[in-house]
């Protein structure tokens, strides 16, 4: 197996298991060996006779060669006694005191499994209404939220991850403007992402320039308006200096619900990409595209055959992880296992770019997407319905969409693009569909000592075109981007674009690309310069929602003090 130092460096620490003494006993091809060994025995539910050595092996395989890795639950805890298996869960929040104190509760005994929360504070009544047993008045939807971050703070997930949790309020709620500034404070509820949830009706206000009402959700009663168009730019306002709120387009989340009648979706996973009904959970993998390729006639092209059987491969393995998952809650366990959402996406199309010389900025890189997700989707579904053929159709499937098409298939969705934070650098490509951030970085390693780290194809087409020398190497790093390079010959540099040579056009419309072939929603950060305007900002929202995307997140270069990536010139 080709694992990076970094690679095995991330592994050590959180994926493989562990004595007492806290010493690492498995080695990464065994961790692999017990994902694909259990995940395997799903099939045995269906078939008594099925031949589980055989899947284990296609398991192991994919996974070695680093074609496709699961979700991190799925590796830190399949085959062990935790057995959770998903990222990603959406807990209800009633309107009273139990509702809010279960919902802490059970995000508690997520948040230990590695998986992350989503909530939507909606349902919560407004600040300062009366709370009729005790004839106190109510905190309202904030308040309450930094409850949640607290008991998230102490939890921190007893060894294996910190607790994400996504929070969202209805644009439409009466405290909605104390929520858009609630984390203007960035040191305040800091385990938590916030989103607006945005309807149509707002949307038409704001093109409008028309106020919108405010709906107390516990008297279902009107309590004042606003105007759209405000409200909107005190959101990109917040947006521009902090990266928060995102956006979340939920009437368009419900329009496009395979599944509508069996519920409303009021919030995503902590990352945005995965809208989930109350007590819905869904597991997630990812196929690496930059592996998908094979050398033609021209150069490199996309192995359309390998990506076919890696995506039968895919969808076989996270449907069979919704049977073998030991879920948190009876809710949970019942809910997943009604609406079967796999979530299959990928990774290393940054990479794939590379390898297929075409600037990530560009219609033909838009027009890939959508050709290599269009394809991913589309032989995602035969093999779900390939999968209903034997194991039967999910559950809920009589109140779906697909009941209406008659198309009978397993899963009620199988498409999501995932950040893939972790498991990117598991197999070492670029993560999720987003532009690399750096060509070359510093990374600090022991002994203070600073060492320069390239990306592996660059480094190689550097070294052939005899270009390479570590003093450059050294100069990207400090730089940030090639474009202004003398010695990097001009083809190079169309390229090898990172983050911030990329106009939020571009990541927006690369968004858009793979939203049309996605059921789920699609991880995304729009770049922006530190110099970008709140107009800029601004444009980008209304483009998101004219080009169909399901929400937004921006990031302003240094708009954060604690920014996470940096090239080695903002340190
Ligand atoms: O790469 P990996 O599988 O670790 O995760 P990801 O693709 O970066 O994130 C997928 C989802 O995992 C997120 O949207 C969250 O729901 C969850 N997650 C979490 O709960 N806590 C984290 N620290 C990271 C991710």
């Amino acid at each position: 197996m080709e694992l990076t130092n970094n690679a095995l460096t991330v592994l050590e620490r959180r994926y493989l298991a562990k004595d007492e003494n806290g010493n690492v006993i498995e080695k990464p091809s065994e961790m692999f060996e017990r994902v694909a060994n259990y995940v395997a025995q799903a099939d045995k539910i269906y078939d008594e006779k099925a031949d589980i050595n055989k899947t284990s092996k296609i398991f192991y395989d994919v996974m070695t060669n680093l074609e496709f890795i699961p979700n991190s639950p799925t590796l830190m805890n399949a085959g062990r006694e935790l057995g959770q298996l998903s990222a990603c869960f959406v807990l209800p929040v009633e309107d009273s005191m139990e509702g809010i104190f279960d919902a802490i509760k059970n995000s508690a005994l997520i948040h230990k499994s590695g998986g992350g929360t989503g909530f939507s504070f909606s349902r919560l009544r407004p600040k300062g209404s009366t709370v009729k047993s005790t004839g106190g008045v109510a905190s309202g939807p904030v308040s309450f939220m930094k409850v949640f971050n607290s008991a998230t703070e102490a939890v921190k997930q007893g060894g294996t991850r910190r607790g994400a949790n996504m929070g969202i309020l209805r644009i439409d709620h009466p405290d909605i403007m104390e929520f858009i500034s609630c984390k203007e404070d960035t040191n305040e509820i800091t385990n938590f992402n916030i989103s607006v949830g945005i309807t149509e009706d707002f949307m038409e206000a704001v093109e409008k320039g028309k106020n919108y009402d405010l709906i107390d959700p516990h008297t279902n009663k009107v309590t004042g308006s606003l105007n759209a168009k405000k409200v909107f730019k005190h959101i990109v306002e917040k947006a521009w200096s902090t990266g928060e709120p995102g956006i979340v387009f939920l009437d368009r989340i419900n329009k496009t619900s395979t599944i509508r009648k069996i519920g409303e979706i009021e919030s995503t996973n902590p990352c945005g990409e995965q809208p989930l009904l109350p007590f819905e959970s869904c597991n997630l993998g990812s196929i690496n595209l930059a592996k998908m390729i094979k050398k033609g006639p021209k150069g490199y092209e996309v192995d359309y055959n390998r990506l076919q059987e890696v995506v039968y491969t895919s969808v076989h393995f996270l449907d069979n992880v919704i049977d073998m998952n030991k879920y948190p809650l009876k809710e949970i366990d019942e809910m997943t296992k009604k609406t079967r959402k796999i979530g299959l996406g990928v990774m290393g199309f940054a990479d794939l770019l590379f390898y297929l010389e075409i600037p990530y900025n560009s219609q033909e890189a838009v027009d890939l997407a959508e050709e290599i997700m269009g394809f991913i989707d589309k032989k995602s579904k035969e093999k779900s319905i390939e999968l209903a053929e034997k194991r039967g159709v999910f559950p809920a499937y009589e109140f779906s969409s697909f009941k209406e098409s008659g198309t009978e298939i397993r899963n009620s969705t199988t498409t999501t693009i995932a950040p893939t934070g972790t498991i990117s650098i598991i197999a070492g490509a670029s993560s999720g569909i987003e532009p690399l951030f750096a060509i070359s970085f510093m990374r600090n390693v022991m002994d203070n000592d600073r060492l320069v780290e390239v990306h592996p194809y660059f480094e190689k087409l550097a070294k052939e075109r005899g270009f390479y020398s570590e003093e450059l190497m050294e100069k990207i790093a400090e730089e940030g981007s090639i474009s202004n390079i003398e010695e990097i010959p001009e083809d190079i540099k169309k390229i090898f674009v990172t983050a911030h040579d990329i106009s939020p056009f571009w990541h927006i419309k690369m968004q858009a690309a793979f939203q049309k072939h996605v059921d789920n929603a699609v991880s995304k950060t729009v770049n922006f310069s530190n110099d970008a305007t709140k107009e800029e900002v601004e444009e980008v929202y209304m483009l998101a929602y004219k080009l169909g995307c399901k929400g937004v997140t921006i990031y302003r270069d240094g708009s954060r003090e604690n920014q996470v990536l940096s090239t080695a010139k903002k340190e």
